[in-house]
């Protein structure tokens, strides 16, 4: 294993196939990426291009029937070498998730107190009655008060959904973070304030972050590396500005001559 390895997720030649309703959905081909420790990269494309999809594969939560090829290495290790139990201790530890549509992935009965301990208490061991004083820091750290612990997720606002979703998804201390339109559903101002959250988080601790979105110029801001997909394949990938500046795919030029329009004041 070497160095590097352990400090990246690298998918290689990943497939993803739907197979539900007698209906077959090529949604990646033979896609092959990287997530760096340290690093923020942004996987952009259009609505349907399979960003969730590859996403999801990585920790391997796609619905049951759907077909995967390629392989996911996390610190050198080949995910797919991981049994069921190691696999779900590694999503929580090394590799979290928020995703898409995370405000309605909460249990309606439980309280964000609950939510948090529930992981606290499963994946590491600690504690119910210790839990609490880790879930309001997790809480300050992703920008809520310690007052909305004992809320309902009916009671908090979108913003504050995404906010506690973070939370949640940073309980375990994990290395990497995938994070699949975190803000798609908030205002513009809300939207800039989580996504600083998370990125600067993600910054402070060395976290690898892998920010899935169809917003091409937002990622161009915030990311190291882009990787754009179209149509289930990356049609290109490297380091953010040059790939905003000097895109070599007809594809993305595309895309930022969409932005360049919508920016024209009429
Ligand atoms: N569970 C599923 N069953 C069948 N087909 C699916 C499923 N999920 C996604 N698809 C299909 O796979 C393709 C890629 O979808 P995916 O959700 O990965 O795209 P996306 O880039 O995340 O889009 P969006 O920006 O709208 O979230 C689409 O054609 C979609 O209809
Ligand atoms: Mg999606």
């Amino acid at each position: 294993m070497t160095g590097q390895s352990r400090s990246e997720i690298r998918a290689e030649g990943l497939s993803v196939t739907y197979t539900g309703g007698g209906k077959v959905t090529r949604a990646v081909k033979n896609c092959s990426f990287c997530v760096l420790k340290g690093r923020v990269a942004g996987l952009v494309g259009e609505s349907g291009s399979g960003k969730s999809s590859a996403l999801m594969a990585i920790p391997g939560l796609l619905p049951a029937g759907t077909l995967v090829s390629g392989s996911v290495y996390c610190g050198g290790a080949d995910l797919a070498a991981l049994s069921e139990d190691e696999l779900a201790a590694w999503r929580w530890r090394r590799v979290a998730i928020v995703p898409q549509g995370a405000m309605n992935s909460f249990t309606p009965h439980l309280t964000v107190e609950r939510h948090i301990t529930e992981v606290l208490t499963c994946h590491l061991k600690i504690p119910r009655r210790e839990g609490g004083a880790r879930a309001a820091e997790l809480l300050r750290v992703a920008g809520l008060d310690a007052a909305m612990l004992s809320r309902y997720p009916h009671e908090l606002s979108g913003g504050q959904k995404q906010r506690a979703a973070l939370a949640l998804a940073l309980a375990c201390e994990p290395d990497f973070l995938l994070a699949d339109e975190p803000t798609t559903a908030l205002d513009v101002i809300t939207q800039k304030e989580v996504l600083d959250t998370i990125v600067n988080i993600v910054r402070q601790r060395g976290m690898g972050l892998l920010l899935v979105t169809h917003d091409l110029s937002l990622a161009a801001g915030i990311c190291d590396a882009l990787i754009v997909m179209k149509d289930g394949e990356i049609a290109e990938s490297g380091p953010a500005r040059q790939v905003a500046e000097n895109p070599s795919h007809p594809y993305t030029r595309l895309l930022i001559g969409a932005i360049r329009e919508m920016d024209v004041p009429r």
